[in-house]
């Protein structure tokens, strides 16, 4: 994934650099170093803003940062502190006046601002500054909110300062009031603040700030009075580390997106900061308050793709996970093939892993034209084949006559991948296999990530069997989003995969995914299966929705037995499957609590017991209230309680004329919850048990897919 327009667009990379012993060109020097290092982040634009004089200066364009930094415009920018952007748009427009880092400027104050994320109430809070302070905006990026919001509450701090209002380590000197400055490009006069000595105003301003925002984002600012102040939201989305330098004239400090720009500038990893936490960094020293304690989420995405292969996020080297993700598909992949080659680059460590642990012979297959990047002039639309041939090419001296794998990060579009294929039949591959880390992603990201709509996604609304075929592929493999958190190992699986699930990792997120009928469509209704045995009912399920009679997909099923029949049906069918074993929990309450974490995990909005032969405890039945169904081999309400062939012999025995199948609602009152929908079979002379229940089960098969699209219509009328 990575070319063309199929790629994810990666958003922004975040650098602060501070040194104590005062201006210098090492500076911006290091600025410009780490921004090259986090150039993968962005290219679209950069810049830099430094404290020089007291006066905030910045340089910032269109392109890379090696074609818009001259050794005059750094040496023009030594300073004593300074932060730095790469960009890659996510809200805004790709233009200059959103390149970073942005400025604002107030009568006596300037801030300039770096950020990384998304803000997904930025409408409400934008319309809210504007009513409160008839505050234009001059650019549609969400940046510009964040900082008039701190710097109209960091002047609010200042004026309580100003009139001594007893906060901790005030100083009561009011901030000078100068006229509004220039605007140009490398900045302008303005009168410095008096020094203030506290950084309260400053941890105040931001916490007033963040306590607003919802969403993504790792930010820097810096302030005209020489303060940078550093945040990173809540959740810890996106990543954002604090280094150090000692050197014999100089001890510096660092903030970056990630570590990848510690190492470039020969700078101690110090640590990363937390989830929450703000940063601020004044009068030669880093001062922290980490004033946000919440269930952390952070991007997978970052492991995946994003963070370059040397970074450390979180103290998980992103190079391991990549390792791990390549040795999990080794235990999945099922075909026989010659070679394995990655599509480089960050399909290279994947590669390694699944070649180490399969034993299949690792190649370089493809190779990348590592002087094109993303300012390339697209050319017209025939053209872009030899584009993808321009940018990535098949050695066909490895490929020809071999059943190879190829390994990407993730599959969004699919656009690439389809081209790609036949770029390698056509060099005489004799099968293509497709092996991709990132289980399938089904919805749009809005924290950050540039995922398409719905609509856009090719996994969205299309099983393995589907995707295979679309991307002309013998076979596609994904790893499950279990795998992908073992390869994480984070504690507690601190990771967000709403694209992978559809569960947004707040609530404000997730209604506002709600609210977003992006040309149309919705998340894809999903469904969570519990099944303990054979499973022709989850298989009637799994072919309605393949022929697209049902529309809605199966996001996993889950069986109370390892030997289920059910659970080899779901890895046929490449869908997600968990063995939760009653015996290995201490009471109903903790086996239930796994089963939820699964359907909560894949975004399950309805669970469908399908020849599940459990009663269902309070635990489940709170958890997804009025939104499990049961189908049942009997007319209900007449024979309760049994199970599959059980209930036949009841019928038979009781000398019923006729049986049937009932879905209902699951409620405590077993198998006595509201009937949504029946079905009747004759009983026939001579009846056996096992005859009865093959008429039933046919009822069955066409009963149960046709109430689970009464849910997913909402009109199952409960
Ligand atoms: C089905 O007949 C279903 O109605 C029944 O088990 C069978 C499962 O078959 N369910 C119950 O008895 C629940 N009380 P399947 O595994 O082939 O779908």
């Amino acid at each position: 994934m990575s070319f063309m327009g199929d790629e994810i667009r990666e958003e922004c990379g975040v650098i602060c650099v501070y040194s104590e012993r005062g201006e210098s060109a090492d500076v911006p020097y290091s600025i410009y170093n780490g921004l090259i290092a986090l150039q993968h982040r962005g290219q679209e634009s950069a810049g830099i803003s430094v404290i020089t004089d007291g006066k905030l200066s910045t340089k910032k364009n269109m392109g890379l940062v090696t074609d818009i930094f001259s050794t005059e415009d750094i040496e023009r920018l030594a300073s004593k502190m300074g932060i730095g952007h790469v960009r890659y748009s996510t809200t805004g427009s790709s233009t200059i006046e959103n390149a970073q880092p942005l400025i604002h400027r107030e009568r006596g104050l300037s801030v300039a601002i770096s950020f990384n994320g998304n803000i997904v109430n930025y409408e409400e809070l934008k319309k809210r500054i504007q009513d409160l302070h008839q505050m234009p905006f001059s650019c549609s990026a969400d940046t510009e909110l964040i900082v008039k919001m701190f710097t109209t509450e960091l002047k609010k701090e200042l004026q309580l300062e100003k009139k001594g209002n007893g906060r901790a380590g005030a100083t009561s000197k009011p901030p000078s009031e100068v006229g509004r400055a220039d605007l140009s490009a490398t900045g302008a006069g303005e009168l410095p603040h008096p020094p203030i000595k506290s950084s309260e105003p400053y941890f105040n301003a931001m916490h007033a700030v963040m306590k607003q925002l919802e969403g993504a984002y790792s930010v820097a600012l810096l302030v005209s009075d020489g303060t940078i102040v550093a945040a990173r939201d809540p959740k810890g989305f996106k990543p954002f580390c604090i280094g150090r330098k000692k050197t014999l004239v100089d001890d510096l400090i660092f903030i970056a997106s990630e570590t990848c720009a510690l190492d470039a500038l020969d700078a101690q990893f110090d640590r990363d900061i937390k989830p929450g936490e703000i940063v601020v960094v004044r009068n030669n020293a880093l001062e922290t308050r980490h004033l946000f304690h919440e269930r952390h989420a952070h991007c997978m995405f970052e492991w995946v793709y994003f963070s370059r292969t040397d970074s450390v996020i979180e103290e998980t080297p992103v190079y391991n996970v990549r390792v791990r993700l390549g040795q999990e598909l080794a235990k999945v992949f099922k075909h026989e093939v010659d070679i394995v080659i990655p599509i480089p680059d960050s399909g290279r460590s994947t590669a390694r892993g699944f070649a180490r642990a399969s034993g299949i012979p690792y190649e370089e297959g493809l190779i990348k034209n590592r002087y094109i990047h993303r300012t390339f002039i697209m050319p017209a639309n025939e053209q872009r084949k030899s584009l993808l041939k321009l940018k990535l090419n098949p050695v066909k001296a490895v490929i020809a006559g071999k059943r190879v794998a190829i390994v990407d990060d993730s599959i969004i579009r699919g656009n690439t991948m389809k081209r790609l294929v036949k770029m390698l039949r056509d060099v005489g591959a004799k099968e293509v296999h497709i092996l991709v880390s990132c289980p399938p992603v089904i919805s749009p990201c809005y924290m950050g990530i540039d995922f398409p709509t719905y609509k856009e996604l090719l996994a969205s609304d299309r099983n393995i069997a589907q995707i295979t075929e679309e991307l002309g592929a013998d076979s596609v493999t994904y790893n499950t989003t279990d795998a992908l958190q073992r390869a994480l190992a984070l504690p507690d699986n601190d990771n967000c995969m709403a694209c992978l699930t559809g569960v947004y990792p707040t609530p404000k997120i997730h209604e506002y995914a709600q609210s977003r009928k992006i040309e149309g469509k919705k998340k894809p209704y999903t469904i969570g299966v519990l099944a303990s045995g054979r499973g022709s009912n989850l298989q009637s399920i799994i072919d309605h929705i393949e022929s697209k009679k049902l529309n809605a997909r199966v996001g996993i099923v889950i069986s109370d037995r390892h030997d289920a029949q059910s659970l080899k049906r779901a890895e046929k069918h490449g869908i997600e499957y968990a063995h939760v074993d009653p015996k290995k929990y201490p009471g109903k309450e903790e086996y239930e609590k796994e089963i939820i974490r699964h359907l909560h995990d894949k975004g399950a909005d309805l669970v469908v017991l399908a020849g599940y032969m459990r009663i269902i405890g309070k635990t489940l039945l709170d958890a997804f209230k009025d939104h499990i169904i049961n189908i049942h081999p009997t007319l209900l309400p007449r024979h309760k309680g049994c199970m599959g062939l059980a209930c036949h012999e009841e019928v038979l025995k009781a000398g019923e004329k006729e049986s049937g199948c009932t879905v209902h609602i699951v409620t405590q009152e077993i198998d006595g919850g509201p009937i949504i929908g029946q079905r009747k079979v004759p009983v026939l002379p001579g009846d056996t048990p096992e005859k009865l229940s093959e008429r039933v089960l046919k009822e069955e098969h066409e009963l149960l897919p046709e109430v689970i699209g009464l849910f997913v219509r909402g009109k199952h009328g409960c």
